[in-house]
């Protein structure tokens, strides 16, 4: 469907077509046009200035959470009490923890140990202790906008390898956002993350990605970890998603708990880490949300 270029813009803005998303949009079909192998973003993905200013204030009280649990993230601490902490800290900023009640997700954050990839429910009888490594992930609800990151966490004397992940897991996030600008693809940074992990010894999980967040907790685009450069959607102002991988020292199989039905474990019971940051795309890079 074609507006003409002195109706009202579809992002809600109210100015002219002409005068607002217009030459973007030209911009994104040239592109698309151009190579079959990108994928246009659709209007639901491109927020407005407005949005991204909630989910600017959601992603800030999302990192106070995690700064806060951080302080507790100890050998000894069951990680019941880390949720805990979570639900209180949140309420005491005045926030809402997107993971209670969602599709029935029984906890405020979720904490991933060892060769936990990711889900992991909080637990008053799993005491973190000495050579595990945990992921918690806080996503945060703030005057209806979303923000969600998650950190790893080593606990004591932790086994070489597992380290070695942690950290490349970290690099290959880092690498990913260093990247993930305008006018270039998932695609693009999925490929260097796989590049990266596989480099290093390491697999990518496939299964899970990142997501668009904001005005929902799980927004598309679903955000591969793996890919080829100059595919994939194509990233555009406006934006606001995750990038998030899940790194395994095996196999990247994965499988769902079938009892609780959230927890994802490696099928080899190798080790996995994960790391997630929340990114909105401006017109000259990016700015990170949440972390
Ligand atoms: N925070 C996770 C993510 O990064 C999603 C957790 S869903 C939950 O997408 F229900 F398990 F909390
Ligand atoms: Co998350
Ligand atoms: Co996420």
């Amino acid at each position: 469907m074609k507006i003409g270029r002195n109706e009202p813009c579809w992002c809600g803005s109210g100015k002219k077509y002409k005068a607002c998303h217009m030459a973007f949009d030209d911009k994104i079909e040239v592109i698309c046009n151009k190579n079959k192998k990108i994928t246009r973003p659709t209007p639901d993905m491109i927020k407005t200035p407005e949005q991204l200013d909630g989910i600017r204030r959601a992603g800030e009280i999302n990192s106070k959470i995690l700064d806060a649990v951080a302080e507790h993230v100890k050998e000894g601490v069951s990680t019941g009490e880390l949720d805990r902490i979570v639900a209180e800290k949140t309420k005491e900023l005045g926030g809402i923890p997107a993971p209670l009640n969602y599709e029935g997700f029984p906890k405020s954050v979720c904490t991933s140990i060892n060769d936990v990839v990711c889900h992991g429910i909080p637990d008053d009888n799993r005491f973190l202790e000495d050579g595990d490594i945990v992921n918690i992930d806080c996503t945060t609800i703030y005057e209806g906008y979303y923000g969600d990151a998650s950190r790893m966490f080593m606990i004591g004397d932790v086994d070489p390898l597992w380290v070695k992940l942690v950290e490349v897991t970290k690099e290959c996030l880092d690498e990913a956002v260093k990247i993930a600008q305008p006018w270039t693809t998932l695609g693009d940074f999925g490929y260097l993350i796989n590049k990266r992990a596989s480099d290093n010894g390491f697999s990518v999980v496939r299964e899970i990605g990142g997501h668009g967040c904001g005005v929902d907790f799980h927004e598309d685009p679903w955000v591969p970890h793996i890919g080829k450069p100059d595919s994939g959607c194509l990233i555009v102002p406006g934006m606001s998603f995750t990038i998030e991988p899940m790194i395994n020292v095996g196999k990247p199989n994965v499988y769902c708990d079938s009892d609780d039905g959230w927890t994802i474990y490696t099928d080899d019971g190798s080790p996995s880490a994960q790391w997630e940051y929340h990114l909105i795309i401006t017109e000259n890079g990016n700015e990170i949300v949440s972390c």
